[in-house]
């Protein structure tokens, strides 16, 4: 039996599918490498044995997934699959929309088809929106201020109904906070298109020396330090929470959603800081205007996923810097160095 990984290519995904492989799982990724690169596989090879496939492909080739589901005997699947880039979903909805929620409807009619009933799904903490308290609980109120965030909100839902309609259906939603770092290997990590959106990354970027300074998108938040506060989480404990998800799947039917964080927050100005120390870099920084549609603080309560899933994020906030630096250090220009 095997587990189809949508996205597998991608920065969260090659991370899971490492730990799937290791947990002597036989993986099947889907992935049409509009954001990632092939050389992912070798370096996932390199990392570890294992049985692995790639089919490449769009998620939304419903004769590709169903030629997927009869070749292989798929019992479950992990679905990255998906834009992600907040800003751009509010400059191009259309292609949000059409991608992320086309892609997750044709591949549940493919899994209805084949009698395939688990899922487990790539939510965002950006379901919370603005939230009113932190930390920020399962329970707590959802809203969705960006196409993105509309996306992910729509896809819960969906598969909120589809388990209500049918009680065969095993379904894990995990709310991500915001994933971080590389494996310690440094053969895999995120790979940004272009000038990262994102701090870590983009922090990385300059101690590089690739980008001149960090704009600090604002000061005068009630936080701290007056910087924004977010809950920064290693991918290699995010893609742990994937395995122990499917677990509990095996054991539990209808749809539950999980937040994945650490329940620790930390401010922009935390960031630089450590990164500086870690990397004996010089990370300058200027003070920018806020950035639209952001919130000043925003931590998981990770009470939930550690009871119901069993599973809680180990790496501090040193660890998972190290291992970002030394993944950015030995891949200055991501996979695109390996060409
Ligand atoms: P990523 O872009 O690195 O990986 C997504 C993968 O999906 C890429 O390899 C891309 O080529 C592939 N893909 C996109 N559309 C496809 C399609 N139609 N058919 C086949 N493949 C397709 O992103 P990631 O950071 O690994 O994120 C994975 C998932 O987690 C996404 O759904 C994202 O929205 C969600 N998420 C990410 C973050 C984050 O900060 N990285 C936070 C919360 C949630
Ligand atoms: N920031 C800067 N300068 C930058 C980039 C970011 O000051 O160049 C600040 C932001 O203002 C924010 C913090 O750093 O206070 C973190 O910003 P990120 O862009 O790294 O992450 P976000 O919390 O804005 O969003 C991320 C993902 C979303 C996801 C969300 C919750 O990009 O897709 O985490 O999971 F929904």
């Amino acid at each position: 039996m095997s587990i189809l990984v949508t996205g597998g290519a991608g920065y969260i995904g090659s991370h899971t599918v490492v730990q799937l492989l290791e947990a002597g799982e036989l993986v099947v990724v889907v992935d049409n490498l509009s954001n990632s690169h092939q050389e992912v596989f070798n370096r996932i090879r390199t990392i570890t044995s294992g049985e692995l496939v790639f089919v490449e492909g769009d998620l939304r080739d419903a004769q590709l997934l169903d030629n997927i589901f009869k070749s292989y005997d798929i019992d479950s699947v992990i679905h990255f699959a998906g834009y992600k880039a907040v800003g751009e979903s509010v400059s191009k909805p259309l292609m949000y929309y059409q991608n992320n929620i086309l892609s997750t409807l044709t591949l549940l009619e493919v899994m209805q088809k084949h009698d395939c009933n688990k899922l487990v799904f790539s939510s965002s903490a950006t379901v919370y929106g603005d939230p009113e308290t932190v930390p920020i609980t399962e329970q707590s109120p959802l809203s969705a201020t960006n196409p993105y965030g509309q996306t992910k909100l729509m896809i819960e839902n969906i598969l909120k109904d589809m388990a209500s309609a049918d009680a065969n259906w095993r379904i894990a939603v995990l709310r991500y906070f915001n994933p971080v770092g590389a494996h310690s290997s440094g053969l895999i990590g995120e790979d940004p298109n272009g000038i990262p959106n994102n701090l870590m990354p983009f922090v990385a970027k300059v101690a590089v020396g690739q980008l001149p300074q960090v704009n600090v998108f604002g000061d005068d938040y009630d936080t701290p330090d007056g910087t924004g506060v977010r809950d920064y989480i290693h991918v290699v404990d995010l893609a742990a929470g994937h395995l122990a998800a499917l677990n509990k799947l095996k054991q539990q039917s209808g749809w539950q959603a999980y937040n994945l964080g650490t329940g620790k927050g930390y401010s922009v100005l935390d960031v630089i800081n450590s990164f500086a120390d870690i990397s004996e870099r010089e990370i300058p920084y200027q003070i920018a205007p806020r950035r639209a549609g952001d919130i000043a603080t925003c931590y998981a309560s990770v009470d939930y996923s550690k009871q119901a899933l069993n599973w809680q994020a180990k790496a501090d906030i040193k660890q998972i810097i190290k291992d970002h630096w030394n993944w950015q250090q030995q891949n200055p220009n991501g996979y695109k160095d390996a060409n």
